[in-house]
């Protein structure tokens, strides 16, 4: 079945009492026990609660896992599947990492003597030298923040296996419509839902789905113990988000690909990123490994000071800092997402003081490209 299908169904006539369409709220911290060591198979919303249940067992089909976890946000899931490993242990990640997991990194699991070296993850050789003996995890962005590189999961998810590490994609900006990270061999997949999962700009939620039960049963246990779950409200709005996730992402791809030639052929923008464009070095790749390229650019204007009257004319589009919804929003990374990056390694990515970044939304394209024409004058 199409994923967009299984999306779409997601919590339909959960509840066979009522038969009802949607998946209800279940707003309860707790769960009456029926009798003494009896259990309804709910005792506490920390522990289990149907509305996250639905999400949780949504998502894990949808990304071919044996099962889903939900948490209150990307870096939420993203802590938690950390603490999987032991002090002393060494992860290779990607070096065009989303600012806030490279911060988590850096700044609070490295005091706990967990160790990373960060790589060009779209370079397989680059990974392999990476590995130590030390070395057990492998985290990843399956399309990198902000630059759009395309890493192998097939082959990395297979180096990983052959050396004992465990992988852990960051699927974010593709999500399962597009790409299906376990399904190519890795163990984890984990996203920020805020983006384009729940997609409406108006929740904060993390998932993670894991693709064997002796691994998910360690997970669960973490989530449990950790308790930074996502509330049965927040899970309600990530399926409803999640119900439309296929025609919003191919309308979004559809208008990032208009855009990013738009972008390409205007004089005042340098180099464009998106794996759309037959020109992008991850184009091939993404083309056989995914469905589509999904709906984020980055782009360099050819002088800095057009960066700021840009992001104050932008009409239709806001300048705000997240992606994966409806409305188009327009990024600078430098001093947003990326701000906790050391300078001289943003510099040397190329997350520097020209990059913009745009998540495109669904609105008409010829509206978005006349309001970023307007922009630029
Ligand atoms: C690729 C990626 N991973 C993780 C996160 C963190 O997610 P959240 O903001 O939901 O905590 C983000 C947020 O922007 C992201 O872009």
């Amino acid at each position: 079945m199409d994923i967009s299908t299984q999306a779409a169904q997601i919590g339909l006539y959960w509840d066979q009492r009522t038969g009802a369409v949607t998946m209800p709220v279940y707003q309860t911290a707790t769960f009456k026990h029926p009798g003494l060591g009896e259990s309804t198979g709910y005792d506490y919303s920390r522990s289990g609660n149907p509305t996250r249940q639905a999400l949780e067992e949504g998502i894990a089909r949808l990304d071919g896992g044996v099962r889903g976890f939900a948490y209150s946000s990307g870096m939420a899931a993203i802590t938690n599947l950390l603490l999987l490993f032991h002090k002393g242990d060494h992860l290779i990640v990607t070096e065009d990492l989303y600012g806030g997991t490279y911060r988590l990194f850096e700044q609070i699991f490295s005091m706990y003597d967990l160790s990373f070296t960060y790589v060009d993850t779209s370079d397989i050789k680059a990974v392999e030298q990476a590995i130590r003996p030390e070395t057990k995890g492998l985290f990843v962005e399956s399309l990198t923040n902000p630059l759009l590189k395309v890493a192998d999961i097939r082959r990395l998810a297979e180096l990983c296996r052959s050396r004992g590490i465990l992988s852990i994609v960051d699927n974010t900006f593709l999500t399962p419509y597009l790409l299906q990270p376990l399904e190519m061999g890795a163990d984890i997949s984990v996203y920020s839902a805020t983006k384009y999962l729940a997609g409406h700009n108006d929740t904060v939620a993390g998932v993670a789905v894991v693709k064997e039960k002796e691994l998910a049963e360690k997970v669960y246990f973490l989530q449990n113990s950790v308790g930074a779950v996502l509330g049965p409200h927040d899970s309600w709005l990530v399926i409803r988000g999640m119900k439309t996730l296929g025609v919003r992402l191919d309308r979004q791809q559809e208008n990032a690909m208009k855009i990013a030639e738009w972008l390409d052929a205007h004089p005042k923008v340098g180099k464009v990123f998106y794996p759309g464009l037959p020109l992008h070095p991850g184009h091939a790749l993404l083309k056989k490994q995914a469905r589509g390229f999904g709906g984020m650019i980055a782009f360099e204007v050819v002088d800095p000071t057009l960066i700021k009257p840009l992001l104050l004319k932008t009409r239709l589009i806001s300048f705000a800092e997240s992606l994966g919804g409806v409305e188009t929003l327009i990024t600078f990374p430098e001093v947003q997402t990326h701000a906790d990056i050391l300078p001289e390694i943003r510099q040397r990515l190329g997350i520097n003081n020209r990059l913009l970044r745009l998540s495109v939304g669904i609105e008409y394209v010829d509206d978005l490209i006349g309001d970023l024409a307007q922009a630029f004058e």
